[in-house]
């Protein structure tokens, strides 16, 4: 028998070569492979705790009881650790994010390797990293990243089995600032901005083709140690991304005009000498990829000159882990 109860703590990876777009929606297998930094700030916290008298599993993200779809998803994510560990009951799940919700900061990522850490520990499920890693992809596919710390690489795979992240190894000193323009929700998900550019973008197809040349020359470029052809592929990578949002019906637009602002401002910098790159994912906050040396003179700028943003200012952060009580 398990203990019934286990805390487990993850962060959220950013993606430089982005995932967009699953072949196969109920078990999360991506149309191609991606490539993350975990990054130190931000976590997500979660306790999962068995509670044979109850009738249903309870869900409570930052002090706030959740219901609707965010209660279903962890619901169906606790089903499908439950049916593999043979128990029935049900959970009381508590969650603390010290990452904005919603806002395209990935915290699904932290929320999900998290919560499978902690449901696999307390239902007494043995899980290795590749097992772990695929587990949590079924909560939200970036959450198959964030149970490793540093780069992560996650295999598309064909079925189940085969899609999984792992970790790369690294010497290249990565730092990333955070410019939050807004911590507020997105007017749209991931999922459905996701699955409405795979049904209706022209653009899509190009993407399918092209995203797996990206991860290789990443990955080429990671061993390489060429820090400035990783952040090349970073930026245009995710720009890619955004053009088969900008082309489906009706058009997923996520940019406000401080996201353009951000843009412009690290090209810029770039100009001048700054190891800066630009990404952004499902919402209008820009992450800024940069060297560890000019990771403080990159946040100097952002901060002189850009009105209103909160700077969050990142390395490669840990690996999920449990908490022993
Ligand atoms: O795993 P989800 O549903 O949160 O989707 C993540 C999608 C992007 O953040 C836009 C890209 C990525 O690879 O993280």
């Amino acid at each position: 028998m398990s203990a019934g109860t286990a805390t487990a703590v993850a962060h959220p990876n950013i993606a430089l070569v982005k995932y967009w777009g699953k072949r196969d929606e109920d078990l999360v297998l991506p149309v191609t492979g991606s490539l993350s930094l975990t990054l130190d700030t931000g976590a997500t916290r979660t306790t999962v705790d068995l509670d044979p008298a109850a009738a249903q599993d309870t869900v409570e993200l930052d002090g706030a009881t959740s219901t609707g779809v965010p209660h279903e998803r962890v619901a169906t994510f606790l089903d499908l650790v439950r049916e593999r560990a043979g128990r029935t009951e049900r959970a009381r799940v508590t969650t603390v994010n010290t990452v904005p919700t919603g806002a395209g900061l990935a915290s699904s990522a932290s929320g999900f390797a998290a919560l499978a850490l902690a449901a696999a520990g307390a239902y007494g499920l043995e899980l290795d990293e590749r097992d772990l890693s695929r587990l949590a992809r079924r909560g939200s596919g970036s959450a198959s990243r964030s149970v490793f710390g540093g780069l992560a690489v996650w295999h598309a795979g064909h079925d189940d089995a085969s899609s999984f992240a792992e970790p790369v190894a690294t010497d290249l000193g990565l730092g990333m600032v955070v410019v939050v323009l807004t911590g507020e929700q997105k007017a749209v998900s991931s999922r459905v901005a996701m699955r409405r550019t795979v049904d209706t973008s022209p653009f899509y197809p190009a993407w399918a083709r092209q995203n797996p040349q990206d991860l290789a020359d990443a990955l080429a470029a990671v061993r390489a140690g060429d820090l400035a052809r990783l952040g090349e592929i970073t930026e245009n990578n995710a720009l890619r991304m955004h053009a088969t949002m900008l082309g489906a019906v009706p058009p997923v637009v996520y940019w406000s005009a401080g996201t353009l602002t951000v843009l412009h401002l690290v090209q810029a910098l770039r100009r001048d000498g700054l190891e800066a790159w630009a990404t952004m994912d499902a919402g209008p906050n820009v992450k800024v990829l940069c060297s560890l040396r000019h990771r403080a003179a990159l946040a100097q700028a952002l901060a002189d000159q850009v009105d209103g943003a909160r700077l969050l200012v990142a390395g490669a952060g840990p690996a999920a882990r449990l908490e022993t009580p």
